[in-house]
């Protein structure tokens, strides 16, 4: 049971009917109801959904006519069955100011790779007005595939290919107490990121070159399952091309651009040699293809919706929640061409280029949430971040993951990533524990909290604050508090 993708005047619910028998092959009607009180006296909202067969017997309520910026409970009703009350909200109408906005993000919750202690941590934070999720909800390897030993095992003994076995997967993922509970605390707005389908997918190209109408049936498995699980605004998908970009904004004071840096981007480049040690994922950049404007990360139709959207922009605050890091890292320093992640935005460094300098220009105040490395930073965002005599435009924070590990050697994060950090002065603060990122947004300052699971193999363990910045608006990038 969940929520997400607030509107002023509406909601998404959402829930799915799990099977002890087998369910009848037929829709089914789920009833739900939208009080303004935790025990569901007043009553404001009631209407029935249908459990679609053919979408894995999930339902999505689009809730309308409800009152702008105004916490709601919501529960459903099967026969004789009710779900316990969970807590969603709407957003502030356009036109107004509100004071301030509260809310968490992070992405990459790998269930090999440690417990969702973070959502416990999130849920002791008290009310959050969202929780916003970068992607890889899900993770698509067989049970061991990258797992850690200190982890769960899914037990599931097969890469996800089918719906059958991603509808395993997420039934799997969302049988843990910890994140339903998140759910149900808070409505959650979702982008995906590469694990919902596939490892590093760029558009039809998939990690192991597959044949492109295989991937392509597999990529639709993929995006359907996604959406039976996910409460968004949007509806089911029809095939392989799913367009998932959309925004919300909070009033005047924040708008929220979430993008899709998957589905439409060019492959990632493939040079040889790469840096050994690292794998092919580290390369030096090819500069004609990084450059070229064919090499894309959002595609031509994306990334003309977010510099219009960004222009058309009312809010104090512009806010891209997407995926892979775009403050730039040159792995070994002062290397020209520069050493990079070949799948985040170094890569496509014509595009970045362009884009932030259109939406820089555009936004009053730009942040960046980015998700995907496991690992949290904090940076400055030039439109060429190796170019320092470029003017700052925004800040970008980096959420650590929920349970995805980075490098658990202590010794290879301190010999690999510490010198390359030192290497990039645009990259202001970093640090590889798990955990998650808590805004505090009000139409003068931003301040982001991040929260550092201690042990992430031990479900009992100690969730605390290791580091604070401060976005003043009208001053671009952050400072550490
Ligand atoms: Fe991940």
């Amino acid at each position: 049971m969940s929520s997400g993708d607030p509107l002023a005047d509406s909601v998404i619910l959402w829930t799915r009917l799990v099977p002890t028998d087998p369910l009848p092959a037929d829709d089914i009607a789920v009833d739900w109801e939208v009080a303004t009180d935790d025990t569901m006296q007043n009553v404001v909202a009631t209407g029935t959904g249908t459990a679609f067969a053919a979408l894995g017997h999930s339902v999505h309520v689009d809730v309308t006519g409800l009152e702008p910026d105004t916490r709601y409970h919501y529960r459903f009703r099967v026969g004789d069955f009710a779900t316990e009350p969970a807590r969603t909200r709407t957003f502030a109408a356009a036109g107004t100011t509100p004071e301030r906005f509260r809310f968490a993000f992070s992405s990459c919750q790998n269930w090999e790779q440690g417990y969702y202690t973070a959502y416990r941590d999130l849920i002791d934070q008290g009310e959050l007005d969202a929780f916003v999720f970068l992607g890889d909800y899900i993770y698509e390897y067989a049970s061991g595939g990258y797992a850690d030993p200190r982890g769960r095992e899914t037990g599931q003994d097969f890469e996800c290919v089918t719906v059958d076995e991603y509808r395993a997967r997420y039934a799997l993922y969302l049988s843990d107490p910890l994140l339903r509970a998140a759910h149900a605390h808070v409505p959650w707005i979702i982008t995906w990121d590469d694990h919902e389908v596939d490892n590093d997918y760029a558009g039809a190209s998939s990690e192991g070159d597959d044949a492109v109408d295989a991937f392509l049936e597999r990529r639709a498995a993929g995006y359907q399952v996604w959406y039976e699980h996910m409460p968004v605004r949007l509806d089911p998908p029809t095939g392989p091309e799913y367009p998932i970009h959309r925004s919300f904004a909070h009033g005047d004071l924040l708008r929220f651009h979430v993008l899709d840096t998957r589905q439409y981007r060019s492959d990632q480049q493939r040079k040889e040699p790469f840096i050994e040690a690292l794998g092919p994922a580290v390369q030096e950049r090819d500069e004609a293809l990084a450059t070229s404007p064919d090499h894309t990360m959002l595609g031509e139709e994306q990334s003309t919706w977010l510099e219009d959207g960004v222009a058309a922009s009312t809010a104090i605050w512009d806010v891209l929640a997407q995926q892979v890091f775009m403050f730039g890292a040159n792995a070994i320093a002062g290397s020209d061409p520069p050493i990079i992640v070949v799948d985040t935005w170094d890569g496509y460094a014509g595009e970045r280029e362009r884009i932030l300098e259109s939406i820089g220009a555009a936004a009053d105040n730009l942040v960046v949430l980015t998700g995907d490395f496991h690992s949290a930073a904090v940076g400055q965002l030039r439109s060429d971040p190796f170019d320092l005599s470029r003017p700052v435009i925004g800040a970008e924070l980096m959420a650590s993951s929920i349970s995805s590990g980075f490098f658990d050697d202590v010794a290879v994060v301190a010999d690999l990533v510490g010198p390359a950090i030192v290497a990039n002065p645009q990259i202001q603060w970093f640090d590889a524990r798990r955990g998650y990122t808590i805004c505090e947004v009000t139409p003068e300052s931003w301040r982001a909290t991040f929260r550092a699971v201690a042990d992430p193999f031990d479900e009992n363990t100690t969730v605390d604050t290791i580091s604070e910045w401060q976005i003043t608006a009208g001053t671009p990038g952050a400072t550490q508090v």
